[in-house]
């Protein structure tokens, strides 16, 4: 990698900037081994497209998470391929759907306000802390049905199972456990569920029927796991990321706050700019050769989604953060048959929460020296983004 030391998915550097690392290998390791990780990075945008779209070579039935989880691959729409990937997310969306957009709007609403009570009787707040994981935290356990005491305590066990250890160049057995409880904790409300059905996301994913067809209990588990995961931890950090971006180009900011219907194009700019989802894990299911490298059947794949949308093949002047640019076909989402199944509500939540946010502080300040961003290998956000009010 010329002057830069090699790409890692376990350098604190690079998890802060990962950008210039993301364009050295675009131009010049395209299909890359990454030694620590022991995963080939694919990073050009047509390649990680074709990848995402051709499940039978690219994988997802060893899980889609580099560093896995245990107890994950094979039992959740994520970590599955088709068709049984197609029978689990018809059975997942048709709960989630009939739960979620319309119910959450007025809560998200409601939380937001709340919180913006409060912040604005503050000089400085955590973005993280006080905003945006309230909101994701507060919708998503009204939607699963979830006791509200243990908001603090499954965030921080969320957190824990997305993350990974630099020095340990994995995960360390406090992220393990941390995911065994939140199952565990998931396992027991579901039990809970059958024994008394509410009209919760839980009792809709243990129902869902579809010609005769039902989730086993470990899929209702581990899909109800990815929901919390995703709902909690991919949609926070994204709505932070989008605060970042917003502050760190005030143009836009002011833009956005002298014309709120402007927030959806923005919001579609930051899932290309920074999506929180940054790369997810395929397995070769055969033998592929690509620019001059042989990657073997059994080999892993990382589609890093946040470098593809950083390619100028694709989006001219990539490194340019512009509201106007409508980029068609980003991979903030994924693509193909794993496109995000909540890539309409993470849209609409940060919408509503960030208008209102806009509204009420629409100038702050990054304490930048405080900035600090998560660990791991799949997901890049702050973990802390101070803002002080201006
Ligand atoms: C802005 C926030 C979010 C981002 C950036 C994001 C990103 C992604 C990406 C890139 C994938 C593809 C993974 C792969 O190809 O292996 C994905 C899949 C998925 N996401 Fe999201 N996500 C977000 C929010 C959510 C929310 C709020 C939910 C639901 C509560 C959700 C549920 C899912 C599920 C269930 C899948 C698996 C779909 C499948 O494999 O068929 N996501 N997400």
């Amino acid at each position: 990698m010329g002057h830069m030391q090699p790409f890692s998915l376990y350098s604190p550097a690079i998890d802060a900037d990962p950008f210039p690392y993301y364009e050295a290998l675009r131009e010049n390791y395209p299909c890359y081994w990454c030694e620590d990780a022991g995963i080939w990075i694919l990073s050009r945008y047509q390649d990680v497209f074709d990848a995402a779209q051709d499940w039978a070579t690219y994988s997802s039935a060893q899980g889609n998470m580099i560093d896995e989880l245990p107890g994950r691959a094979g039992g959740t729409l994520g970590t599955t391929d088709p068709p049984r990937h197609d029978r689990l997310r018809a059975l997942a969306q048709s709960a989630f759907m009939r739960k979620t957009i319309a119910h959450l709007f007025p809560l998200t609403l409601d939380i937001a306000n709340r919180c913006l009570e409060r912040l604005c009787t503050q000089a400085e707040f955590d973005f993280v802390e006080d905003y945006s994981s309230q909101i994701t935290v507060g919708l998503l356990f009204k939607a699963m049905g979830l006791p509200p005491r243990d908001h603090s305590d499954i965030r921080r066990k969320v957190i824990l199972a997305v993350s990974t250890d630099k020095s340990a160049k994995g995960r360390t057995p406090e992220h393990l456990a941390a995911f065994k409880d939140l199952a565990d904790f998931i396992s027991a409300e579901v039990t809970a569920r059958r024994e008394k059905p509410t009209d919760d996301l839980i009792t809709l994913l243990a129902q869902a029927e579809i010609d005769g067809d039902r989730l086993t209990e470990r899929e209702v588990v581990l899909t109800s796991a990815t929901f919390v995961m995703a709902g909690v931890e991919s949609l926070s950090s994204f709505m932070s990321m989008f605060a970042l971006n917003l502050h760190d180009y005030p143009q836009a900011r002011r833009r956005v706050v002298a014309d709120p219907d402007l927030c959806p194009m923005a919001i579609e700019e930051s899932l290309r700019f920074n999506t929180s989802a940054q790369r997810f894990k395929r397995v070769a299911t055969r033998d592929v050769d690509l620019h001059g490298k042989t990657i073997r059947a059994g080999d892993t794949v990382a589609l890093a989604f946040g470098s593809a949308n950083r390619d100028g093949r694709k989006f001219p002047n990539p490194d340019v953060y512009d509201i106007d640019r409508r980029p068609q076909g980003h991979l903030g989402f994924g693509a193909g048959k794993h496109f995000c199944l909540g890539s309409q509500m993470a849209r609409e939540i940060t919408d509503i929460a960030m208008r209102r946010f806009l509204a009420r502080i629409p100038d702050f300040r990054l304490a930048v020296e405080r900035l600090t961003w998560n660990s791991s290998s799949n997901f890049r956000s702050p973990v802390a983004l101070p803002f002080i009010r201006e």
